[in-house]
């Protein structure tokens, strides 16, 4: 099945590290192993096995509290969709950690350089280690026309946040046409193509591809869901590692990307 060859890679990867870490030297795979690979596995402990200075671009969607704390989130979300929050909360694991997926982004970028999308309480933090490395840095937001009606007292949902991170010398192209250099960009809520809650629109993620990378480029999405860097990374000609947790997502993932390299299409 599809699936067990996505884990191949992670599985020699393991074994390598364990014979490695028992002998006290730190184990890497070869690039050519992770290559255009979806790997059902942890995001840090997989990139743990990526060798240093490999990856062009970054562009990944970690998971964070589905349940907002906020009144909008608190109130009509929990309210009607608590159950299925939680699973959700739960199947995509909560310990998610800023630090230590950037100290692995250092590592493994041949130059940092990556989108991140986060919610609110995050950016800070991603701000503040661009700024503490002196890379660039860029707030884009995903606009959302048609968000849940309802507000309760407060501002609408209507937005989502990805975090450009960049150092200098990383690539960026700047003549992709002026329409790509927006920092928002409105997509509707519910175009989409699977059943993942945090799906995000081809268009966007094939944006951030053709404006930060080349042909022939790699490709790291650690957490990647649904599959959607995968694809895009695919139509445009470059090479990608895709990693995700959730067996279910990896073997959607697989056949989604499949499907891109036979038909091509580009939606
Ligand atoms: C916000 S979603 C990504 C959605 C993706 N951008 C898309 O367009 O489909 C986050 C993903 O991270 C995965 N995940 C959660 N914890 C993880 C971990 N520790 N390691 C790897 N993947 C993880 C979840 O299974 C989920 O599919």
């Amino acid at each position: 099945m599809l699936v067990v060859h996505a884990r191949l890679p992670l599985l020699v990867a393991r074994q390598a590290f364990f014979k490695d870490y028992r002998s006290g030297k730190k184990m890497m795979t070869t690039i050519n192993e992770l290559t255009n690979k979806i790997i059902c596995g942890d995001a840090i402990e997989t990139m743990q096995t990526i060798p240093d200075k490999s990856i062009d671009l970054v562009v990944t969607d970690p998971p964070y509290d589905f349940i907002s704390k906020s009144p909008v989130g608190g109130g009509f979300m929990l309210k009607n969709n608590k159950k299925h929050l939680e699973t959700i909360n739960k199947s995509f694991g909560m310990s998610y950690n800023p630090e230590a997926l950037l100290s692995q982004l250092q590592r493994v970028c041949k130059k940092f350089n990556a989108y991140i999308f986060t919610n609110k309480t995050l950016l800070a933090k991603y701000i503040e280690f661009a700024k503490v490395n002196k890379y660039k840095w860029e707030i884009i937001v995903w606009s959302k026309p048609n968000p849940v009606p309802i507000n309760n007292g407060h501002y609408l949902i209507d937005k989502e946040y990805a975090v450009f991170i960049k150092e200098s010398g990383a690539k960026f192209n700047s003549k992709c046409g002026f329409e790509k250099y927006f920092t928002v960009f409105r997509y509707s809520i519910g175009v989409k193509q699977t059943q993942h809650p945090a799906e995000k629109p081809m268009k966007l993620i094939r944006n951030f591809i053709e404006v930060s990378s080349d042909k022939d480029d790699l490709i790291l999405d650690c957490y990647l869901g649904s599959g959607t860097t995968a694809i895009a990374s695919v139509q445009l000609d470059r090479r990608y590692i895709g990693i995700d947790n959730n067996n279910h997502w990896c073997a959607i993932a697989t056949n989604r990307v499949s499907e891109a390299k036979t038909t091509g299409i580009i939606q």
